[in-house]
């Protein structure tokens, strides 16, 4: 198999994976494949964030709202980048932000 495919065929083995859990657009998997970089244990926004609240990781959050989700997520806070509709469009922010505030969600 081609270095190609095989890159391919793991691109698309972990949102299969993930969308067995909702048929709609998977918050979760969103949220690690767009915020996952800054907002994971060890990423930078996480590191930031735990100068001043705790449980610093955003999944781990007993309390966040929605609206509080998409509207710093769209306007950027400090030095998080707005994030624009063009890397995340709004009904994908919407089941992110669904997604945290559904939690505190375990460690994964
Ligand atoms: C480039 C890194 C980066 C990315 C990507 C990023 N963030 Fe952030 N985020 C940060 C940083 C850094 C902060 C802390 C800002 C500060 O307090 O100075 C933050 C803060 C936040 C806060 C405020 C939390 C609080 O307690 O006040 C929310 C909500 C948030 N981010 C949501 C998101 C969502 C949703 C996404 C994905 C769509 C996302 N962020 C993507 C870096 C990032």
């Amino acid at each position: 198999m081609s270095r190609a495919l095989l890159i391919a065929a793991a691109l698309l083995a972990a949102p299969l994976a993930a969308s067995a859990q909702s048929a709609a657009l998977d918050g979760q998997a969103l949220f690690h494949a767009k915020c996952g970089m800054c907002h994971e244990a060890g990423g930078m926004g996480t590191g930031l964030l735990a100068r001043r609240i705790q449980p610093a990781e955003l999944e781990k959050r007993a309390k966040l709202q929605p609206d509080y989700v998409f509207q710093y997520a769209r306007r950027g806070l400090g030095n998080m980048p707005p994030i624009t509709p063009g890397d995340v469009s709004d009904s994908q922010l919407k089941a992110i932000a669904a997604y945290l505030a559904a939690g505190p969600h375990g460690a994964k």
